[in-house]
């Protein structure tokens, strides 16, 4: 029997396949297509202490092998969603991790602690992709102290599962992971979207109403494929890769990157059953060269790293 279990610190899953924030709702509408017994979690929606309306339209925009996002983190704010939604997750058969966003330090120690007190909620992901009004806007994600800041203080306030969400918009993610995982952080999500943008040439303007957006999908992959190496040879906590993961193929290069989870995002939006038709895919991997878990195979790109002279960054 081929085990595909995984754990993320105390965070157990049958399956090593997360479904990204923003890309699944809580699963209610992808449940008429696939058994959701057979994922492993579903990241809920980034949500915030107030209410948002998000960004103006149009806020998604295709593009070569992926698509640009710029929805400006809408929701219904952490009141409304712990007196409505929470409790609707009550019912999945599988991992439900809630995600948090915010506009200062406080925010996220704030919604994390409310959240996280939750029985629905397994774990916590902390999407630190986010402009803090403190500092004119600087991204959380890209700043080393304001990363340690946050983590320090969403992990004062819970014991459960603690997931930080890093973003590829910085010049050393690997830095950014050593932070987070020194402020307690139990796994990280490596990557977000990368910014971007794109412009419509008859009409002289930027496609997106926000102007700027996250790219998402396969034109990400080498991108993420190379941040999840990068910080799995940085930290000792368990990574869930994620970024343009579409085939069994792409996932195993996670899993050999240093992965130990992936989340699954764009990919669901043109085929429903991506997550289990990577699951079987991988399975099938395994049981073909008689691996017994995934265990044998994660970070194996990574060990030794022999070849480590002839690694100096890339040549351009
Ligand atoms: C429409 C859309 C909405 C997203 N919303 C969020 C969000 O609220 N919070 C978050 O942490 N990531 C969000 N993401 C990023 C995804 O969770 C994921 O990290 C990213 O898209 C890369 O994976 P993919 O290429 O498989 O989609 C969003 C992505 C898309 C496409």
């Amino acid at each position: 029997m081929t085990d595909l279990s995984v754990s993320l610190g105390k965070l157990q899953l049958a399956f090593p396949t997360l479904m990204a924030s923003g890309c699944y709702g809580s699963g209610e509408e992808y449940a008429s297509f696939i058994d959701l017994s057979q994922v492993g979690g579903i990241v809920l929606k980034s949500v915030t202490r107030w209410p948002r309306l998000g960004n103006a339209t149009p806020r998604l925009v295709p593009t070569p092998s992926g698509m640009l996002n710029a929805i400006g983190l809408q929701n219904p704010g952490i009141d409304w969603y712990l007196e409505h939604e929470v409790r609707k997750f009550a019912d999945r058969p599988c991992a439900i991790i809630g995600s948090v966003a915010g506009f200062s330090v406080d925010d996220y120690g704030y919604i994390t602690e409310r959240l996280a007190r939750r029985k629905e909620i397994a774990a916590i992901e902390v999407n630190i992709s986010c402009p803090n009004v403190a500092s004119e806007g600087e991204t959380f994600a890209c700043d080393p102290q304001l990363t340690k800041k946050v983590v320090e203080l969403t992990r004062s306030v819970t014991d459960k599962p603690l997931i930080v969400k890093l973003s590829p918009n910085v010049t050393d993610i690997a830095a950014i992971a050593v932070q987070a995982q020194d402020a307690g952080a139990d796994a990280l999500a490596v990557i977000n979207t990368v910014r971007a943008m794109s412009i419509d040439v008859d009409a002289w303007r930027p496609r997106l109403g926000n102007i700027a957006g996250g790219l998402s999908g396969a034109a990400i992959r080498p991108i993420a494929l190379l941040a999840v190496y990068e910080v799995a040879r940085a930290v000792r906590i368990p990574i869930v890769g994620q970024g343009g993961i579409e085939t069994p193929n792409d996932a195993l290069e996670f899993f050999l990157a240093g992965a130990t989870a992936i989340s699954i995002g764009t990919a669901n939006f043109t085929d429903p059953r991506a997550p289990l038709r990577i699951v079987e895919g991988v399975r099938d991997y395994l049981q073909q060269r008689n691996l017994k878990s995934l265990k044998e195979i994660t970070g194996k790109a990574n060990v030794g790293f022999s070849n480590a002279h002839q690694y100096e960054g890339d040549e351009g």
